[in-house]
């Protein structure tokens, strides 16, 4: 695809050249990502970011992302601060802040908004999140995650297995992942859910004529023994009718040391987009985990700055010129290496 432009809605609109496209960029953008040295190249540019669901690092990590190759960031944050509050429609919202921005990031509580709202946008947008729909950028991380997580185990993109527990439902970071797994060879794909939260069929279809093995289980233990990646999600509790009806889900698999180490191979990736649900009644994703090497949920925090990095070089057309307009940093972090 031409990158220069676009707008980025769903995973659906990549092939795989363009996943190793946006992954080859991502590599070079460690030395700014930890600050060692600093560019300029999207001087003068506006990001719109424009986040109308919680969030905390996809905004701030799509903000830092363009902060870190130059540009300034712009934000809104919640409806009630918006305008939309004034029942001002996504297009109108487009055609203003396009205006003022030369990429726009968006999150949305309902599904299709960000295409509706990139339909009317003079600049590219990219999705942040649309309702239980999809998260590009999230998949995107992920599976630069799992790349880099699968060397040395002697697996690849192209053959490995991975479990998908929690909320298959309503979880967006699931149902983009699923789709981008469609572009690689042999992966065995194991979803763990209650029947009621279960990967919509669509997207169980999808893998299965990709080639993938698909088996559907309500089973967390025997499930979590011959995979390669464990990739744990919250109860989506803001897309149930009530709480009442999330709560019966809420704690219902919980991934700790104990079944951890008892049922997985040591070297089972620990993943989760996040935020986890940490409290007592849910803790999908124990803390006794933290310090395990297996967990990578900070690597991919991590790793969803360079991929952000990428997407923004590759849609303002800057991806070759970043070293040009680049220096030495003249400042000293105590940042402790990851
Ligand atoms: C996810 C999201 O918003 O879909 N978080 C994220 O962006 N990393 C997952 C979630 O909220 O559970």
């Amino acid at each position: 695809m031409d990158f220069i432009g676009a707008n980025i809605l769903s995973v659906s609109q990549f092939e795989r050249a363009d996943i190793e496209r946006v992954f080859e960029v991502a590599d070079t953008m460690g030395p700014y990502a930890r600050r060692e040295k600093v560019t300029r190249v999207l001087e003068g540019a506006i990001l719109g970011n424009m986040f109308l669901e919680p969030s905390t690092r996809t905004r701030l990590s799509f903000g830092a992302a363009f902060n870190l190759l130059g540009g300034t960031v712009r934000e809104t944050v919640g409806i009630s601060a918006s305008a939309m509050a004034k029942g001002e429609s996504l297009y109108d919202t487009a055609r203003v802040l396009s205006g003022y921005s030369d990429v726009i990031c968006m999150r949305h509580p309902q599904e299709g908004s960000v295409a509706e709202f990139a339909a009317a946008s003079r600049v590219p947008v990219v999705n942040g999140g649309d309702g239980a729909n999809e998260h590009p950028t999230q998949a995107l991380l992920d599976l630069y995650t799992i790349s880099k997580e699968l060397r040395g185990h002697g697996r690849t993109l192209d053959d490995f297995r991975i479990a998908m527990i929690g909320d298959l439902r309503y979880g967006r970071t699931v149902h983009s992942l699923c789709k981008l797994l469609c572009l690689f060879g042999s992966v065995q794909v194991v979803l763990v859910s209650p029947p009621e939260l279960a990967m919509p069929e669509a997207v169980v279809e999808q893998l299965r004529a990709a080639g993938h093995r698909v088996t559907v289980t309500d089973q967390l233990e025997t499930s979590i023994s011959g995979v390669d990646i464990v990739y744990s999600t919250r109860i989506q509790e803001e897309r149930f009718a009530s709480q009442e009806e999330a709560n019966l889900y809420r704690g219902r698999f919980r991934l700790n040391r104990e079944i951890f180490t008892r049922y997985a191979q040591p070297n089972t990736v620990i993943m989760h987009p996040l935020p986890r649900d940490s409290r007592a009644e849910a803790s999908e994703l124990d803390t006794d985990l933290d310090e395990h090497p297996s967990l990578a949920i900070f690597r991919q925090t991590d790793n969803g700055l360079l991929v952000r990095m990428a997407l923004f070089a590759l849609l303002l057309g800057v991806e070759d010129k970043v070293d040009r307009y680049s220096r030495e940093v003249c400042w000293h972090s105590r940042r402790n290496p990851a």
